[in-house]
C-alpha cells in the first residue's frame, strides 16, 4: 500500500501536475440522467440528440427507463443542461473533467509500469499490455508443461497472436468437460483482461483450493480477443475509449464491434450498418478475424463445453440468452440458477450487487450478433456475458481498484463453475 501513498505524495508536491498536458477530453463532463421525469417523447429526442458523435458519447442509453450516462463536449454542455432543466429531468454530474481524470490515470499507469515490471507473474497492481499477457501465459505453460497448454489460435487484423491457455490438473485424463472464458472483446474494458488474468493465476497457483474445479473439467481461456483495440486504448488519453477492432471499415472510419459480428441473427437488431458507429456489425457476419477465432473456439469445444463466459464491463450484470430477442430459451431456469450462484457469492464476499437475467430485458436493449447467443445456440448449455462493475468514469477503474474487482469476479466465476460442474457431471 506504500505505493499509493507515494503516488499521493508525488501529486501533492505537484511533481506530476506539470506533466499534465491537455487532451481531447479536456473539459468533457459525464452526466448521469435519471429516468425520473423522462417521457417517451423526451427519450426519443435525447436518443436523437446524442447521435451527434462530435458532441456526445453515450456510455449507457436513454431508452427503456435506465439511468443514462453520457459524456458531453464542453461546447454542448450549456444547451444539454438547459434541455434537462426545461424538462425537469434530474441529472448528476459524474465527472467534471474527463481529460484530467484520464491524464492522471495515464501518469499513474506509467509510473506503475516502472515500479512493477513483468517478472513472470502478473499481479493486480496495474494493467498489462497484450505482449505481457501473452508472455505470461507462455511462461506458465513452460513452467508447468504437464498442466498448462498454450495454443496459438489466430491472429488479429494488425497481426497480433491470439493465444489460449488451457488449464488442467495435470492428471493427463482426456475428454474432460470444458469451461471456455474470454476477455477483451471491447478494447476500453480493461478490467476484463485483468479479471481473466486473475482467473488464470488462481487456477494455476491454487490447485489445492480449486481441485474440484479441475477434477473433471478443463478451462480454456483467451484473455484478449481484440488486442489491436486493447493496445490502441493504451496509447493515450485520446484513444482511451476505443471499443471496436482496428480494421478500416470505410474510407472514413475504423473498426467493427466484434460483439455484433457473429453469425446468429446478425445485424437484425441493436447493431448498426454505419461503419462509423460504435456498434457497427461489420460488412458481413464474421468479417473480423478476431470474431472468427472465437467462433472456431466455440465450435472446437462445444462437444465438451458446458459454460461459455465472456467478460465485459461495465454494469455489474450477469446476462444470459437471449440478447437478440425478448424471448427466453426453454432452459432459462438452468441459466438463472447458475447465474444466481455467482450473484450470491459476490454479494456475500464484497456486498457488490449484481443484477442477473436474460440479456435483452435486463439491459433494456436487444443486441444481435454477440458471442454469448452464438455459443448458446451452438450448444453450450450455459452462456453468460458478465459485465463487471464500473470504476473511474465507467470503463476506467483506476489501477488501485483492480485488486478488489478481479478478486470478487473470481469469487463469482468459481461459484458459477461449481454449480455447472454439479449440474453437468462428466458423462
Ligand atoms: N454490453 C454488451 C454489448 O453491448 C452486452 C452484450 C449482451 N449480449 C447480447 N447478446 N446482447 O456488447
Ligand atoms: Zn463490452
Amino acid at each position: 500500500m506504500t505505493v499509493w501513498w507515494l503516488l499521493l505524495a508525488l501529486s501533492c508536491l505537484g511533481l506530476s501536475a506539470g506533466l499534465q498536458k491537455s487532451n481531447k477530453y479536456e473539459g468533457y463532463k459525464i452526466y448521469e440522467v435519471s429516468s425520473k421525469a423522462r417521457s417517451v417523447a423526451l427519450e426519443e429526442a435525447l436518443s436523437e440528440l446524442v447521435k451527434n458523435a462530435s458532441y456526445y458519447e453515450v456510455f449507457s442509453g436513454f431508452k427503456g427507463g435506465n439511468s443514462a450516462k453520457v459524456m458531453v463536449h464542453p461546447d454542448e454542455q450549456i444547451s444539454f443542461v438547459k434541455l434537462m432543466d426545461d424538462n425537469n429531468v434530474v441529472y448528476d454530474i459524474l465527472n467534471r473533467n474527463v481529460g484530467l481524470t484520464l491524464s492522471r490515470q495515464f501518469e499513474t499507469n506509467h509510473m506503475l509500469r516502472q515500479w512493477f515490471p513483468y517478472n513472470g507473474r502478473l499481479g493486480t497492481e496495474r494493467y498489462y499490455n497484450h505482449d505481457e499477457i501473452n508472455q505470461f501465459i507462455e511462461d506458465l505453460a513452460k513452467e508447468n508443461p504437464r498442466r498448462i497448454f498454450l495454443k496459438t489460435v489466430g491472429k488479429s487484423y494488425e497481426g497480433r497472436w491470439l493465444k489460449t491457455v488451457t488449464i488442467t490438473n495435470g492428471d493427463a485424463r482426456r475428454n474432460k468437460n470444458v469451461i471456455l472464458v474470454d476477455g477483451g472483446f471491447h478494447a476500453r474494458e480493461w478490467i476484463s483482461p485483468a479479471a481473466a488474468i486473475y482467473l488464470i493465476s488462481q487456477l494455476v497457483d491454487n490447485l489445492q483450493d480449486n481441485a474440484d474445479l479441475l477434477q473433471d473439467y478443463d478451462w480454456v481461456i483467451l484473455p484478449v480477443v481484440n488486442p489491436d483495440g486493447y493496445e490502441y486504448t493504451q496509447l493515450s488519453e485520446e484513444t482511451r475509449f476505443w471499443r471496436k477492432t482496428r480494421k478500416p471499415s470505410s474510407p472514413d472510419c475504423i473498426g467493427t464491434d466484434p460483439n455484433r459480428n457473429f453469425d446468429f441473427h446478425w445485424n437484425e437488431t441493436g447493431a448498426s450498418s454505419d461503419p462509423c458507429s460504435l456498434t457497427y456489425a461489420g460488412e458481413k457476419a464474421f468479417s473480423e478475424p478476431e470474431a472468427v477465432v472465437v467462433r472456431d473456439l466455440i465450435h472446437s469445444y462445444v462437444d465438451r463445453g458446458k459454460m461459455y463466459l465472456t467478460l465485459h464491463s461495465y454494469g455489474s450484470l450477469i446476462l444470459y440468452p437471449w440478447g437478440w430477442t425478448e424471448g427466453v430459451p426453454d432452459t432459462v431456469a438452468d441459466l438463472h440458477e447458475v447465474a444466481a450462484e455467482g450473484q450470491n457469492a459476490i454479494l456475500e464476499a464484497t456486498g457488490t450487487e449484481y443484477l442477473i437475467g436474460p440479456s435483452t430485458t435486463t439491459i433494456n436493449y436487444a443486441a444481435a450478433g454477440a458471442s454469448d447467443d452464438y455459443a448458446f445456440n451452438a450448444g453450450f448449455p450455459i452462456s453468460f456475458t458478465m459485465e463487471l462493475p464500473a470504476g473511474g468514469t465507467g470503463f476506467d477503474p483506476p489501477a488501485s481498484d483492480i485488486d478488489h474487482l478481479v478478486k470478487e469476479t473470481w469469487v463469482g466465476i468459481a461459484a458459477m463453475a461449481r454449480r455447472v460442474i454439479q449440474k453437468y457431471p462428466l458423462a
